[in-house]
């Protein structure tokens, strides 16, 4: 049936199951590789601090290596799949875009205010978008900075690109704190509002309008 002549009470469908497959898959290793990423960190801090051990994974450098090396063929794949269906099925087109400065300003201050509407489930509003596609581009430069760091010699001209192997440590970390800032901003905003958490899930919400 036609979006328009569905009426109120009706399921619809939000988000297919390629979508929340790989955001779930996602989810399990990013926090492995955020984690033992941490306990990587504290082997050779970049930085003049340490991350707590307890929100560290695999004991000793050697054991945060192995989590860190098994979670990124995991979150590679993944992350390879989900952009080839984001782009090929017209999903990232539809779902993330457009996206203009001026509508993000304003959903922003809106949500700030505590007034941004999130009535019609199957739309992105503009913050949402925002933080989505910032959040792919992040984990983008994750993915880039981090094989740099892993393959100095062979991959030397991406090292290269970020200026040396240091500041490929320094990108690496920096792009990790954007991720992780962006994810606790969009874990508060799944628990402000909690009906968009099964749709992530079942992939259907009943519609309120
Ligand atoms: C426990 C942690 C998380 C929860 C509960 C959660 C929940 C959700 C929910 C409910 C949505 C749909 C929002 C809506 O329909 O309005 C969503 C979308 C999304 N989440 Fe998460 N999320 C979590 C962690 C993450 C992480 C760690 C990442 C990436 C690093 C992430 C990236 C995304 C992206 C990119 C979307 C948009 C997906 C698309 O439509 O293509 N999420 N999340």
């Amino acid at each position: 049936m036609h979006a328009t002549q569905q009426s109120p009470g009706e399921w619809v469908r939000i988000h297919p199951l390629a979508v929340r497959a790989g955001h779930w898959v996602n989810v399990v290793a990013v926090v492995i590789m955020v984690m033992s990423g941490w306990r990587i960190y504290n082997a050779s801090p970049v930085f003049d601090f340490y991350f707590p051990k307890s929100v560290t994974l695999g004991g000793w450098l050697g054991g945060a290596i192995q989590w860190h090396f098994a979670a990124m063929w995991l979150f590679a794949l993944n992350g390879l799949a989900y952009l080839g269906y984001g782009i090929l099925s017209g999903h990232f087109r539809r779902k993330l875009l457009p996206i203009t400065p001026r509508a993000v300003f304003h959903d922003v201050l809106e949500a700030l205010r505590g007034r941004l509407a999130h009535e019609d489930l199957s739309v992105y509003n503009a913050a949402q978008r925002a933080a989505y596609v910032s959040l792919i581009a992040a984990l983008v430069v994750l993915v880039l900075s981090g094989l740099a760091i892993w393959k100095p010699v062979q991959l030397y001209w991406l090292a290269w690109l970020m200026g040396d192997f240091d500041n490929a440590r320094v990108v690496h970390f920096l792009a990790m704190a954007a991720t992780v800032a962006i994810v606790a901003v969009h874990v508060l905003m799944v628990i402000l509002v909690p009906r968009t958490l099964p749709t992530m899930i079942t992939g259907r919400a009943r519609r309120t309008a």
